[in-house]
């Protein structure tokens, strides 16, 4: 039987979390997976999220199946906190998805579905597995330009202009926010004209939300995504609960379907439970419930946003450590963009062998195409990473 099959290509993101946990160097530095990292190195269970697991664990009297949908209580504060009031709620239907990879996987499926063989234009660079996610799901990736290597910011013009020359039978990924792997991201004007675009054009938006709050705050990171569903009659959403809520391997996640009318909705609904149930039946519940409970609960939800806060203002200030370190080193300001871009990441737009070096030679982990986790950035250390960096390149 397996004498047919060749070996698959891995995604390179766990391929080297998995160096990393493999490599004995005590002085190593993880820039690479997207797992925030507390000033002890470590990605805690958040206080909130504890506080509702217990809860849970005290009061839960069932295991049973909750049906194909999932946890709909979930879904519906999922909803709220995304979108708030910007959409009439019978034009939208939700399932949850095994993270915000298994909620894109299923709305993937559906536009699959939708438009056999359709066009997907995807953001270069994107997150790499918005690519193989399109084409199981029978979707023809396209690229539309999104970064300037020069300016290390949105190269909005190269952007809309395919943007602005897409069809009605063309669907466009978009990321919500804290773009992945560059930083760099669209400003409220910017997210105006692709909104405006979209509604003269026709072509469908996805959008994936998986780093709601850790950009600018909840409602700032929402503005995009807000804007966009208003301006258009259909749309999809794949939100993610794994970084801001650091549920990371409970899979929780929730695929947003926004229909023109609400039978439109209620047939996307059928084709999503229909994917769900062919492939993994049910999804998990466990952190669909933890972020149920948490966002019901005011009090419980006041410690998540201030938990929230602190995971993006540490962000935020490592940024603004890192690149005063390598200013001061270099006296150059080519690294500042690392203090202006937001989110998890920034695209450093090292060579790849110097990112080989900085593996091999200094322990410093980050993905090929030089892209960083600022939450890795060991604190008390930023001056002798700033060295690394620059010594490498050198
Ligand atoms: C990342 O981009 O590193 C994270 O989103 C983890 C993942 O699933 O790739």
């Amino acid at each position: 039987m397996f004498e047919t099959l060749s070996k698959a290509t891995l995604d390179k993101i766990f391929v080297l979390m998995a160096e990393y946990a493999a490599d004995p160097r005590t002085d190593k530095i993880d820039l690479g997976v997207g797992v925030y990292k507390d000033e002890k190195g470590i990605t805690p269970i958040l206080n909130s999220v504890k506080k509702a697991e217990q809860r849970l664990l005290d009061t839960a009297s069932t295991k049973t199946y909750k049906g194909v949908v999932g946890n709909k209580e979930f879904s519906a504060a999922i909803v709220d906190l995304a979108l708030g009031d910007t959409i009439d709620r019978s034009r939208i239907r939700c399932v949850n998805g095994a993270g915000g990879t298994g909620a894109l996987m299923i709305l993937m499926h559906v536009l699959g579905r939708a438009r056999p063989g359709g066009r997907i234009f995807i953001c270069s660079p994107t997150w790499p597995n918005h690519i193989p996610l399109a084409e199981n799901a029978n979707l023809e990736v396209n690229y539309y330009p999104y970064f300037d290597a020069e300016t290390r910011g949105v190269d909005f013009d190269a952007m809309m202009q395919v943007i602005d020359g897409l069809t009605s039978d063309d669907i466009v990924l978009l990321h919500g926010c804290c773009h992945n792997p560059t930083g760099a991201n669209l400003t409220p004007s910017q997210w105006d004209s692709v909104a405006e675009s979209l509604s003269r054009t026709g072509a469908f938006p996805l959008i994936d939300l998986a780093y709601l709050g850790f950009g600018d705050g909840l409602e700032e990171d929402s503005y995009g995504v807000r804007r966009v569903v208003a301006a258009v009659p259909e749309a999809m959403i794949a939100f993610s609960a794994s970084k801001n809520f650091g549920l990371y391997r409970e899979r929780a996640g929730v695929a947003i379907a926004i229909a023109a009318t609400a039978d439109s909705a209620d047939i996307v609904s059928s084709q999503m439970q229909n994917i769900i149930r062919g492939t993994i039946s049910q999804t998990p519940d466990h952190g669909a419930e933890v972020v149920r409970i948490i966002l019901e609960d005011p009090a419980l939800r006041a410690e998540w946003e201030a938990e929230l806060k602190e995971m993006r203002e540490r962000m935020q200030r490592l940024r603004v450590k890192l690149a005063a370190a390598i200013r001061e080193r270099s006296n150059s300001t080519d690294f500042d963009f690392i203090a202006e871009h937001s989110g998890m990441f920034s695209l450093l737009g090292l060579p790849e062998d110097v990112v080989r070096r900085l593996k091999t030679e200094d322990a410093v982990y980050m993905i090929n195409d030089s892209r960083i986790n600022v939450a890795g950035i060991p604190e008390d250390r930023v001056g002798e990473l700033a060295d690394k960096l620059l010594a490498a390149l050198r």
